[in-house]
């Protein structure tokens, strides 16, 4: 009998979505004879019994869209705001699972989604997930779809703040995304030759980020750009965290836990704006002019690169080979030049995060640039 699979797209957009669902409901219904349905807007749809048929129109003319054509969300099965009511859908997702008669849930997102795939997978379904996300912060994968798109995107922003600071001879910051890692910052600004680079992993020191900026001016060059990942921290604030995350390990209770979690949280939803402050402080540590851009949402619409759309192709199609071989509870992951299966307990909450003594970090040293530290 041929097979029922279900597919979400969770968590935030990225550019290659629609690939990955097309890679994976062509494959499964033309090589393998399967039926593919779709659920509307993450967990929530499954929650909710809310479904699309993924026959050939559905699957047609997507390839090179951004977004998703399934809607996404950041509802989490056991948390979901119902009716203004935050609510456990767990056993409702599973009911529906079961009243459609899936034989698997492939669920397609970032670091969230793997933790969110887990616990359906503990709740006793069969699901199968992809890496996608602009952060590549995701375990046990070497990269994860969508982060080409936006390394592009913000490899291009460098490019074109060069112009403009330099004729300004102003400092330019840019502050783009990554959640809590460092890798699109890193990698946007070794690919665009920002002066300066701030991550996660390295806790800066304003003064010191100020002190590169004044040596550039010294031997003659009256421009600088900042490239700031969103994490990005100031020492002074990396300590919080520190203290906070060596709390919460030394926490007895599941409660006292949760109240020490509930600080992290507050803490890093303050800490959304930093860049702001940074900049200020640049101005008043090199008294030069300095400008803030933050690229935002940019970095996540829009149409794949031809490297996403090839690498989520490639996901799904792989995907619908590991169902009909009756795979499950695996991610897909990119290891070298292979698609290997990991399994789902060790990736989700396993997050990749740049190492400070990477390659690409050594090699920004080696050019000149400034992390900061
Ligand atoms: O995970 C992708 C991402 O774009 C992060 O880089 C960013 O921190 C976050 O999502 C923004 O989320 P939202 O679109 O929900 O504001």
């Amino acid at each position: 009998m041929s097979l029922h699979i279900g597919v979400l797209t969770s968590g935030g957009d990225c550019p290659g979505l629609n690939a990955a669902i097309r890679g994976l409901g062509r494959t499964a219904r033309t090589q393998y004879g399967m039926r593919v349905t779709g659920f509307l807007n993450g967990f929530r749809g499954i929650a909710l019994g809310q479904t699309v048929e993924l026959d050939d129109q559905m699957l047609s003319g997507i390839l090179t869209d951004g977004g998703t054509i399934l809607g996404t969300s950041r509802d989490k099965p056991h948390r979901m705001n119902i009716g203004g009511k935050v609510t456990d859908m767990t056993d409702a997702i599973v009911d529906n699972y079961h009243k459609l008669h899936l034989d698997i849930l492939v669920c397609i997102g970032g670091g969230g989604t793997q933790k969110n795939a887990k616990r359906l997978m503990d709740a006793g379904l069969k699901v199968i997930t992809l890496p996608k996300t602009i952060d590549k912060d995701i375990g046990m994968t070497d990269s994860t779809f969508g982060f080409d798109t936006a390394l592009q995107i913000a490899t291009e922003a460098i490019d074109r703040l060069h112009s403009t600071a330099t004729s300004h001879e102003r400092i330019i910051v840019l502050e783009v995304m990554g959640h809590r890692a460092g890798w699109l910052a890193l990698e946007a600004g070794i690919a665009g030759g920002a002066d300066v680079i701030l991550l996660p992993e390295i806790p800066y020191d304003p003064k010191k980020v100020a002190e590169s900026i004044r040596n550039r001016t010294m031997s003659g060059k009256r421009f600088s750009i900042v490239a700031v990942a969103e994490g990005a921290m100031a020492l002074e604030d990396a300590k919080v965290v520190e203290a906070l995350l060596k709390e919460k390990e030394a926490a007895d209770s599941k409660k006292e836990r949760a109240a020490v979690s509930a600080k992290l949280e507050k803490f890093h939803e303050e800490h959304v704006g930093h860049t702001i402050r940074l900049t200020r402080q640049l101005e008043e540590l090199t008294g030069q002019e300095t400008r803030l851009t933050i690229l935002g949402h940019l970095q996540r619409g829009g149409t794949p690169s031809a490297h996403d759309r090839v690498f989520a192709t490639w996901l799904g199609a792989r995907c619908a080979r590991a169902i009909h071989e009756g795979e499950s509870g695996v991610m897909l992951a990119q290891q070298g030049s292979e698609l290997k299966l990991v399994p789902l307990k060790d990736v989700a909450g396993n997050k990749n995060l740049v190492p400070p003594d990477h390659p690409f970090i050594r090699t920004g040293r080696a050019v000149g640039v400034s992390f900061g530290d």
